[in-house]
């Protein structure tokens, strides 16, 4: 949508990060010392239970800012209902959401809500960094070692789950997964240094990947098998569930990667598969990959994955063995 977005005719020399870059977040300069950290999601519900609904879009929306290397502070909800909604509904919603940004230690200070056939919710989030610190995703160095912090399928389980054909184990193990904040992943980078860093949502893995190694210039090659995959996606899949905008991501990216032989056709819609809240994807340079893990550990990440190296090739191109 940002692409039919036309150019500014004023350019402020404190905005450090706009949209150009694909970036997750926006950075505005205040100062030498401080920039703001700007970026904003909503959604429909992705899971029945309004209070896992609010805890996820919050996860979700703070999501970009950690993925900068930021601290949220403050958020302003952005909510939708529809007419007539049980306001019990509506509570719970904005309490899951409450819940997650107080774990955060995220003020919800205001927001906006309007009449919508769809309930949506999400929030707006500002943040903190120092001006230089910011970890951009156009950073990417060939020989870096790219490591992500949680397991891909989010998007096959919930749409499994809407049409009511998941196990509830494998449901409960995918909302574990994204309504954990990526905060303890972002504090590793901070701790370690990287190079470049993204998170993975509606582009799924690939997409997102593919964004961070246009940006900064180079390929990558995957590892397939050391990508972590949530438990009964792949029963899922093999069963025909995958949502639309897997499908479509599949698609989008057929000349920008290149398929291994041993590859197959649902391995490809898995490492496509559209997240919601999903892990941070980190360029580490080879020497600090230990370090970086050990750190993803300590804070309580899900995963620290090594999953593949970044590149000396066409930019953008990643090849999947
Ligand atoms: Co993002
Ligand atoms: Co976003």
């Amino acid at each position: 949508m940002l692409s039919q977005l036309p150019p500014a005719t004023y350019k402020d020399p404190n905005v450090i990060v706009g949209f150009e870059s694909g970036d997750d977040a926006a950075i505005y300069r205040i100062s030498d010392e401080l920039a703001l950290v700007l970026t904003v999601d909503f959604f429909p519900p992705i899971v029945d239970d309004p209070f896992q609904f609010g805890e996820i879009a919050v996860a979700n929306a703070l999501s970009d800012v950690y993925a900068k290397g930021g601290r949220p502070v403050t958020a302003l909800n952005i909510a939708a209902f529809p007419r007539g909604l049980d306001p019990k509904i509506v509570a719970k919603v904005l309490e899951g959401g409450q819940s997650k940004a107080s774990e955060a230690k995220v003020s919800i200070v205001g927001g906006h809500t309007v009449d919508d056939a769809e309930p949506k919710y999400g929030l707006a989030v500002t943040g903190l960094i120092d001006p230089g610190d910011e970890i951009k995703n156009s950073g990417a160095k060939p020989g870096d070692a790219l490591v992500l912090t949680k397991a891909i399928g989010t998007g096959i389980i919930t749409t499994a789950g809407k049409a009511g054909v998941v196990k509830a184990a494998v449901l409960d193990g995918a909302v574990r997964s994204m309504s954990m904040l990526n905060l303890g992943a972002s504090e590793s980078m901070l701790e370690v240094g990287v190079n470049a860093a993204t998170d993975v949502t509606g582009f799924g893995l690939l997409g997102h990947l593919h964004t961070m190694l246009k940006a900064s210039g180079v390929s990558a090659e995957l590892r397939l098998g050391d990508v972590p995959r949530l438990d009964g996606a792949m029963e899922l899949l093999e069963n025909g569930v995958a949502p639309g905008g897997t499908h479509r991501n599949v698609e989008a990216l057929s000349k920008v990667v290149h398929w291994g032989d041993a590859v197959g056709e649902l391995d490809r819609l898995l490492l496509c598969d559209a997240q919601t809240s999903g892990g941070l994807l980190i360029a580490v340079p080879q020497e600090r990959l230990g370090e970086l893990q050990s750190a993803l550990t300590a804070n309580g990440s899900l995963f620290a994955a090594e999953i593949g190296t970044v590149a000396d090739g066409p930019a953008g191109e990643i090849t999947v063995h």
